[in-house]
């Protein structure tokens, strides 16, 4: 079996977790990369990485890059991506930099894996809601058609990186001691909250912030349907891992709770907890460190024959982005889709 130059870009949450995934994946690893910002040892799962800092010719020789360093301008993304690609990289993006880019598919695989074939040695990874939202409409969209979908999310404090897992767990500590003093990461305490914003305010959907407009925005790519109604909610919750989400979803067609749950089972990459009467249903502290996306409490909408309601849970940094990219780059490989056209 042929093997890869790998690189992973980031070793915060995301990057250490995409070093996890390809190992216990087993993907094809020639030899592993891992670049960040600064020059390092760093544990990483047990065994001991040497982390250097990135440069353009890093990705020399290299097959495979996988992005998990910070967005913007003086990102990794934008400062070495494109520089990946040309030195004959086939890069997978976490990051929101590309996303929307014409020249880049976004690829959540329950969805559209076959956009991979397209690729010009560059594909992005939605965001992390999106992902799980995507992979779970996926079967249900093929049967019955989406007419419009709403959703509010409940994101757990890792979906902001290492930094903020780390002040949640202060903020804990000094809550026993008597009272909460760090507040760094977000406008507000997060012990105890609940804080409905995730970014900034944009002015192409006027009241909404950023994650709720790359919810939108991103949805309708990776479906192919540039104008279906989607609206999102997004909330920040004191939870360390696992993004949650409850998803209303009208279909053209009408379709049964039943129907849905055998789709939904059948789906590779999906597992169904719903057994409301037994109180059974996915919670983030079920899903961590899982790379499947759960779903329960399916029900019919009682004032709408054609709509849904479900509730979605999955581990923000395996599904919503290591496992993704990974199973993105395992899909490639597969398919002999790795080499540009
Ligand atoms: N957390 C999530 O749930 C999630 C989900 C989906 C997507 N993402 C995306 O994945 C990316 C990484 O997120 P994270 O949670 O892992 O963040 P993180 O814990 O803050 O780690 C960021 C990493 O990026 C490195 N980095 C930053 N700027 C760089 C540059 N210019 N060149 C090379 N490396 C650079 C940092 O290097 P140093 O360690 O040397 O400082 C660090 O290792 C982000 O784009 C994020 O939006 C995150």
């Amino acid at each position: 079996m042929e093997s890869y130059e790998v690189v992973v870009v980031g070793a915060g949450l995301v990057g250490e977790e995409m070093v996890k995934v390809l190992k216990q994946r087993k993907f094809p690893v020639k030899n592993l990369t891992i670049l960040a910002r600064s020059a390092r040892k760093q544990i990483i799962d047990g065994d001991e990485y040497t982390v250097l800092p990135t440069s353009a010719e890093a990705f020399d020789g290299k097959d495979i890059a996988f992005f998990a360093g910070t967005e913007g301008e003086k990102g990794a993304s934008q400062t070495f991506g494109w520089e990946a690609v040309k030195r004959g990289c086939f890069v997978i993006d976490n990051g929101d930099d590309f996303r929307m880019d014409d020249r880049v598919p976004l690829v959540v695989p329950e969805a559209n894996a076959e956009d991979i074939a397209s690729h010009q040695g560059f594909v992005s990874n939605p965001n992390c809601s999106t992902i799980q939202m995507v992979a779970a409409l996926a079967p249900l969209h093929r049967k019955a058609k989406m007419r419009r979908v709403v959703v509010s999310t409940y994101q757990s404090v890792s979906g902001s990186g290492g930094g903020a897992v780390r002040e949640l767990e202060k903020q804990v500590m000094e809550y026993a001691e008597g009272g909460v003093k760090t507040v760094e990461q977000y406008s507000y305490q997060i012990l105890g909250n609940l804080i409905p914003q995730i970014s900034s305010l944009k002015d192409e959907f006027p009241g909404y912030y950023g994650e709720e407009i790359k919810m939108i925005k991103e949805t309708r790519k990776i479906f192919g349907v540039p104008n279906l109604p989607v609206s999102a909610t997004c909330v920040r919750v004191p939870v360390r891992r696992g993004h949650s989400e409850t998803i209303n979803v009208e279909f053209e067609h009408p379709i049964t709770p039943d129907e849905a749950r055998k789709l939904l089972a059948d789906e590779p990459g999906i597992v169904v907890i719903d057994d409301p009467a037994s109180g059974k249903y996915p919670m983030p502290l079920d899903v961590e460190d899982k790379d499947e996306t759960y779903v329960g409490r399916i029900r019919q909408d009682p004032g709408n024959p054609n709509a849904l309601d479900i509730w979605v849970v999955a581990d923000n940094i395996r599904k919503g982005a290591a496992t993704n990219a990974v199973q993105i780059a395992e899909i490639a490989v597969k398919n002999g889709w790795l080499r540009r056209n």
